[in-house]
């Protein structure tokens, strides 16, 4: 897969749509003037974080697989974020915390013809080095403050883009959910609900046990809270 490093974009998202010449590419920045985020946010992405996005092209992937593409990637954050020493933790769908915060998010942009994905573009911000404005205090952390020192920069991103050419399994992607067959916090629009979390099913929808009953949520429905 062709490698871009850029030092400075918009979106590395942004950049593969622009240049797709329908090569699969992965483009790196040491920061982005427009990163965005899920959910129409935006995505703060100052010098010493790692702003990533992965475009691939498919024949025609089976829509109801496109979990797996999560999978994929936010595995590959947690093997490489375990390589330096630092135990990662799920938060389902796509975020990966350390300690209880967060240090990565994905932004998956998928591009369907019929009920086949075509085209998707895996975006993943990490907090390495950067510091963290005050307004993330209790809510964002970097592997800088949780190792206590500057990381390699260089080598963490060979090694994410390294294990972002893998493929991994749900299994793989529930060992690092240790809080699955716990109470967790729900919130689906303004209503939170504790709730035991039971499995995360194939097609990548959370199982829960709610009021004595097994039902299933997906994450356009609700957040998720430890
Ligand atoms: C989130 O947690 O809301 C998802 C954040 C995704 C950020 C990454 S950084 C690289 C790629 N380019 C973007 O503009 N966004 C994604």
């Amino acid at each position: 897969m062709k490698k871009i490093d850029l030092i400075e974009v918009d979106s590395t998202n942004e950049y593969c749509k622009r240049e797709d010449r329908g090569e699969d590419l992965i483009v790196t920045a040491k920061r982005q003037t427009a990163g965005k985020g899920t959910k129409g946010r935006s995505f703060l992405s100052p010098d010493g974080g790692l702003y990533l996005s992965v475009l691939r092209h498919y024949e025609g992937y089976p829509a109801s697989q496109t979990f797996h593409i999560m999978v994929d990637s936010c595995v590959a954050v947690c093997k490489t974020v375990e390589k330096f020493g630092v135990t990662p933790v799920i938060r389902w769908s796509n975020d990966v915390l350390v300690d209880g915060l967060k240090i990565s998010g994905t932004l998956i942009e998928n591009s369907f013809c019929g009920d086949r994905i075509v085209r998707s573009i895996v975006g993943i911000g990490i907090n390495v080095n950067n510091i963290l404005p005050p307004e993330l205090k209790g809510i964002a952390t970097s592997l800088r403050i949780v190792t206590g020192k500057m990381l390699d920069y260089e080598e963490f991103r060979r090694e994410l883009t390294d294990h972002l050419t893998k493929k991994y399994t749900l299994e793989d992607y529930k060992y690092f959910m240790p809080w699955l067959g716990s109470q967790v916090v729900l919130q689906m629009n303004e209503e939170r609900k504790t709730v035991k979390a039971i499995d995360v099913a194939e097609d990548g929808r959370l199982v829960v046990q709610r009021e004595g009953k097994e039902v299933v949520v997906s994450a356009a429905e609700v957040s998720l809270r430890f």
